[in-house]
C-alpha cells in the first residue's frame, strides 16, 4: 500500500511569526490521519516547526533544498545534515525554480540526493517537461532523461526510499492544472520507467505526487487517479483551509 501523500511547499513566503501561525492553524484543521501531510517552510522556520508537529505522527517536515557539499566555508548555504538536525525527516530536490534560477544541473541534483539519503533524510525528488516540451509531445522523453540522469543511480534500497514529485513546469504558479488525464499519464509512464529499472515491489509502493496549480476544487480529480498518491501544493499550501481540503480529497 502506498502512502498518501501531501506535501505543502510554502516556497520563500510567510515570516516566522506568520508560519508559526499556518502550521497552527493547519495542524487543528486536519483531520485525516491516514495521510501524511509535509510542510515545507523555508529554511529559517525548521526548527520550530519540527517542534510543534513532533506528537503528530500524521505531520513531517521538509526542507525545500540542501547543499550538494557535506560542509565547508560556502556562505549562505545550509548541509543536508543542518537540515536533518532540526528535526525535518524530508527534502525537496530539483525543484524546476532551482533548475532554472540556481541553475541546478543533474550532476548537483545527484550529489544532493546523496548527501540527503546520508543524513537520513528522504528526498522528495521533483521533475517535469517544459511547455516546449509538452507542445512538441517530447514530454515523456524528457520525464524518461530526468529520471535517468537525476535518480537512476541510486541503489534499489536507496531508491525505495524516496517520493517522485511530476510537477509539469508550465502548470506551476499558472493557474492551468494539468487535467487528470495527462496527469495520470505521466504518472503511468513514471511507474512502469521505475518497474523497468528497479522491479515491480519498488514501482507499486513509491510515491509520485503531482504538482503545478494543484488546489482544493481540482485535487479531488487528480487523487483520484490510479497512478496519483497525492500533491505537492505550492500557493494552495498558504492557505490553512485550501491546505486542508486538498488534504480531504482522497
Ligand atoms: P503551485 O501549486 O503554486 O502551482 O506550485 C506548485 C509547486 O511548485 C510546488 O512545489
Amino acid at each position: 500500500m502506498r502512502r498518501k501523500i501531501v506535501a505543502g511547499n510554502w516556497k520563500m513566503n510567510k515570516t516566522l511569526i506568520q508560519g508559526l501561525q499556518l502550521a497552527d492553524e493547519i495542524l487543528s484543521a486536519s483531520t485525516s490521519a491516514e495521510v501524511l501531510k509535509i510542510i515545507a517552510p523555508p529554511f529559517t522556520h525548521l526548527s520550530a516547526i519540527a517542534e510543534k508537529i513532533k506528537s503528530r505522527t500524521d505531520f513531517a517536515v521538509a526542507a525545500q533544498d540542501c547543499h550538494h557539499l557535506q560542509n565547508g566555508a560556502y556562505t549562505g548555504e545550509v548541509s543536508a545534515e543542518m537540515v536533518a538536525s532540526t528535526g525535518a525527516n524530508y527534502v525537496i530536490i530539483g525543484h524546476s525554480e532551482r533548475r532554472l534560477y540556481a541553475n541546478e544541473t543533474n550532476d548537483i541534483l545527484i550529489q544532493k540526493l546523496n548527501r540527503a539519503l546520508s543524513a537520513r533524510l528522504i528526498p522528495i525528488f521533483c521533475i517535469g517537461e517544459s511547455i516546449d516540451e509538452r507542445n512538441a509531445k517530447t514530454h515523456l522523453e524528457a520525464i524518461r532523461a530526468q529520471l535517468k540522469d537525476g535518480l537512476f543511480h541510486l541503489s534499489s534500497p536507496d531508491f525505495g526510499k524516496t517520493i517522485i514529485a511530476y510537477e509539469p513546469v508550465w502548470a506551476i504558479g499558472t493557474g492551468v492544472t494539468a487535467t487528470s488525464y495527462q496527469a495520470q499519464g505521466v504518472h503511468d509512464f513514471i511507474r512502469t520507467e521505475i518497474n523497468k529499472k528497479y522491479g515491480k515491489e519498488i514501482s507499486d509502493n513509491i510515491s509520485i505526487l503531482y504538482g503545478g496549480s494543484c488546489n482544493a476544487q481540482n485535487a479531488k480529480e487528480l487523487f483520484a487517479c490510479a497512478d496519483i498518491d497525492g500533491g505537492l501544493i505550492g500557493g494552495a499550501s498558504l492557505k490553512s483551509a485550501d491546505f486542508s481540503a486538498i488534504t480531504n480529497s482522497f
